[in-house]
């Protein structure tokens, strides 16, 4: 049984739609082994408690330097000897230091289609902002792993979701939510504890 570590900053609806997956049996040999928030307020942290998830709260401004937060990260994932990191809406950069120990075994979910709306500056409302000023009329959202550059790792799953003409940054990104976050991060969660994705320079390809 892999152990996964989901990293939140948020409401934590992507890390409920893991423990919902991991509750319906849909994790194929993984489970949540910890929830790390980098805020003591965000909500995902209820979540983890009522599912009865162990929590740790780690807050960059407490470190004096990247590099003992990153000392006190590394900490934290080998105490419960993680072999998954999933980042679901955490807001604190992760350094190449991490990356480094934890090579395609890192997992992010963007709100878009890479290599579309990401990048810096795109996070949040802000990319539902930039799909609709576009003009776009498909977007969606892509799971990824990372790598030293920003949303520029190998692309796992993406799910497109169509952009309606009343939509509002609000609305289209609830449907992106719903229609493909929540239904393409546990997929690639429970792939990747099957040992089912093969990474090839900037391919990967499900076996
Ligand atoms: C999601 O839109 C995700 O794509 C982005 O941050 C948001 C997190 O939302 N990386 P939640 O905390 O999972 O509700």
């Amino acid at each position: 049984m892999l152990k996964i570590a989901v990293l939140v900053s948020g409401g934590g609806t992507n890390l409920q739609a893991i423990i919902d997956a991991q509750q319906r049996g849909e994790i194929i040999n993984g489970e949540i082994a910890c929830v790390i928030s980098s805020k003591t307020t965000a909500y995902a942290l209820e979540r983890a408690k009522k599912a009865g998830l162990a929590t740790e709260v780690l807050l960059r401004k407490q470190f004096a330097t990247m590099e003992d937060y990153d000392a006190a990260l590394l900490g934290l994932l080998e105490k419960y000897q993680i072999d998954l990191i999933v980042l679901a809406g955490f807001m604190t950069i992760i350094s190449d230091n991490i990356v480094s120990h934890y090579p395609n075994q890192i997992m992010n979910i963007h709100p878009s289609l890479i290599p579309s709306f990401c990048g810096d500056g795109f996070y949040g409302l802000h990319v539902h902002e930039a799909v609709l000023e576009k003009g776009v009329k498909v977007t969606g959202a892509t799971v990824h792993f990372v790598n030293e550059i920003c949303d520029g790792g190998p692309i796992i799953l993406q799910k497109a979701v169509e952009v309606q003409q009343e939509d509002t940054p609000e609305t289209l990104q609830l449907r992106v939510m719903e229609q493909a976050e929540w239904k393409i991060l546990p997929q690639a969660i429970s792939l990747f504890c099957q040992g089912r994705l093969e990474v090839s320079g900037t391919q990967v390809k499900i076996v």
